[in-house]
């Protein structure tokens, strides 16, 4: 467990967990716009760079987070079936939806938030079109977790589009990819729960899991 930055990429990508407690300490313009750079060195189609990144610090921008939050967290506690913890409540599945809560509760004054957006291309489907910004977010992630600092993605902008537009002043051909929330973090970044790989890749054929250790076959 570290909150210490990293300059190890296995040690970034493995330990950047989402963060969703954070100091009270603002997030210089300077470190976002680190991150940033970061992100611009992702692929994309044609080398095309599709993206704008708009750091939120206005209230109007903060009034939005707020609107998207409530509404996100109407959705999360519908299809995820979750209640406000039980203040006596310790559990560690207690704490981390207590965190979740808090974050949402208070979306208006988190130290910072980045939107992530791409600009549409009416033939692109939209997966395609998001190949070519989220490689760029999780750039912005891991710079991010590189220097000390904790993010949580988060889906506030998607029911709350007209509200984002609107305080954003966002053209009308560009599309609201991701959001991620940004700050120094309270606790500890650490270890990942996933799944294995051989449970998620295979070799060859659907059927047949990749395990460590195998072999390609011989071209
Ligand atoms: C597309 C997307 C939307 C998410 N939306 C929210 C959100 O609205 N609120 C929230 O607290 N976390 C949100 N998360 C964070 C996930 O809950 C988190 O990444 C996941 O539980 C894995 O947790 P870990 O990074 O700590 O391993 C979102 C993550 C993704 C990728």
């Amino acid at each position: 467990m570290t909150s210490t930055p990293t300059d190890d990429i296995w040690e970034a990508m493995s330990t950047a967990r989402t963060i969703r407690r954070f100091r009270d300490e603002p997030v210089g313009p300077d470190v976002l716009a680190r991150c940033i750079q970061a992100a611009t060195w992702a692929p994309s189609g044609g080398n095309q760079q599709p993206w704008h990144f708009v750091v939120m610090t206005s209230p109007e921008a903060r009034e939005a987070l707020a609107i998207g939050a409530a509404r996100a967290l109407e959705t999360i506690e519908r299809v995820y079936r979750l209640q406000r913890p039980e203040p006596d409540d310790d559990t560690p599945r207690a704490r981390n939806s207590r965190a979740m809560f808090a974050l949402h509760d208070g979306a208006a004054s988190v130290p910072a938030a980045v939107l992530f957006c791409v600009r549409d291309q009416p033939s692109t489907p939209s997966l395609t079109l998001g190949a070519s910004i989220f490689p760029a977010m999780q750039n912005f992630l891991l710079a991010a977790r590189a220097l000390g600092l904790g993010t949580c993605v988060t889906g506030w902008h998607v029911g709350s589009e007209p509200e984002f537009r609107d305080a954003l002043a966002i053209p009308e051909a560009w599309r609201l990819a991701g959001l991620a929330i940004v700050g120094w973090p309270q606790g500890h970044h650490g270890s990942l729960r996933r799944r294995p790989v051989h449970e998620v890749a295979s070799l060859d054929r659907w059927d047949t899991p990749l395990r460590e250790g195998d072999q390609p076959a011989e071209a």
